[in-house]
């Protein structure tokens, strides 16, 4: 529901000014700014500040899809361990690696009991998540990453079951339900408690306070290297954010080759695809393709960016 309310602030925020602007027109001619309607609040029709609808049930269902540490929210099924296994193969695996213990820099589901108070603790779902039902949640809006909200209920409760299997908190043959999820006991539940401190402990000077001229910041950034601006614009400054966005945005899938995804550097998995031409690569990594949403699922990059993306890949595999 938190998206909802957010977008109902903006709404009101943006309605408000527009109110504001409205006041202002209403001006008598003494001069004086009527306001007196606004001050007693009256039922409002559907469209309320006169913009967009009424959000009908189903749209409201549709954004309303959190699951509560107890269980409400989940829909009505139940599966096994056994019954996520193939699926959990076939889906999740190349990333996730077949026991949860993740492929190259991609999440490690599984195991890390014990380490949380080590130098460098592994947080997985067994050694760290509170609840159980964050697991379904997790899994039910955001994965498999590539086409979130692509699984049914059924199998979200067979692979939770599944990734529970992996991490030792329920049998094989166990069939997780509605009923019995949010009684698993998850084994860092304790390790999680409300932060009651108050925001600040300093009290406001009234008086004999320091002079705030006087007070300096004495924390200095670290000194960077000078760089001449002109060497930086001959020499790749554009081969440094394609391979920037390359790292931030493609690498995800490319490094891997999720999906079949092309790796630079390899390349026989270039070849067939520079046949077509450069012009095809940077129309496919624009619009999407297969796999591939458009612009690798990062809409707010800007086409120049994806283009030096694409340029920094064809560049390593070129060389
Ligand atoms: C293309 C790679 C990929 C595939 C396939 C994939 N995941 Fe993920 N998964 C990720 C990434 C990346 C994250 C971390 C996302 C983030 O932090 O925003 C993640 C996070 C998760 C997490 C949360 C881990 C944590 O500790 O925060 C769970 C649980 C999970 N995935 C389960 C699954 C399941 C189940 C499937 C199969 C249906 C699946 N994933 C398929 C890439 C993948
Ligand atoms: C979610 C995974 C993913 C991400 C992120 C991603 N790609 Fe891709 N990309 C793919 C897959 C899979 C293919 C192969 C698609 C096919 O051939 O069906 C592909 C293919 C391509 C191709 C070849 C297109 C062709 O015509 O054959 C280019 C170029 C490309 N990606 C560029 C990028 C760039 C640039 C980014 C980052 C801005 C990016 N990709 C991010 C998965 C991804």
């Amino acid at each position: 529901m938190y998206r909802l309310a957010r977008l109902s602030l903006v709404l009101a925020a943006f309605s408000l000014s527009a109110c504001a602007a409205d006041a202002a027109g209403k001006n008598d001619s003494a001069g004086e700014i009527t306001i007196t309607e606004f001050n007693a609040p009256v039922a409002q029709p559907s469209g309320y500040f006169g913009y967009g609808q009424d959000a009908s049930v189903e749209e409201i269902a549709g954004w309303d899809i959190d699951i509560r540490p107890d269980g409400m929210g989940l829909p009505p099924g139940g599966a096994t361990a056994e019954d996520g296994e193939m699926l959990y193969e076939d889906q999740c695996a190349l990333c996730h690696g077949s026991f949860g213990e993740g492929v190259g820099r991609y999440p490690v589901l599984a195991g890390g009991e014990g380490t949380l108070s080590e130098d460098r603790p592994e947080k997985t779902i067994g050694s760290y998540w509170p609840y159980a039902s964050t697991v379904w949640d997790y899994i039910h809006r955001a994965m498999p990453f590539m086409q979130p909200e692509s699984l049914s209920d059924q199998e979200v409760y067979a692979l939770t079951a599944y990734v529970l299997y992996l991490n030792d908190l329920v049998e094989y043959d166990f069939k997780l339900t509605q009923d019995n999820l949010a009684l698993i006991e998850m084994p860092n539940k304790d390790g999680f408690f409300l932060d009651d401190r108050p925001d600040t402990s300093n009290e406001a000077c009234m008086s004999n306070c320091k002079d705030p001229a006087s007070i300096r910041i004495t924390s200095a950034p670290p000194a960077t290297e000078e760089v001449d601006s002109d060497v930086v614009e001959a020499s790749g400054a554009e081969a440094a954010s394609g391979q920037s966005t390359y790292e931030q945005a493609c690498a995800l899938c490319h490094a891997s080759g999720v999906g079949d995804a092309p790796i630079p550097g390899d390349a026989s998995t270039w070849a067939a695809r520079i046949d077509a031409g450069r012009e095809a690569l940077i129309a496919n990594a624009l619009a999407g393709k297969g796999q591939m949403p458009p612009k690798g699922g990062q809409i707010q990059l800007s086409d120049e960016d994806v283009i030096a993306a694409v340029d920094y890949m064809l560049e390593v595999t070129a060389n």
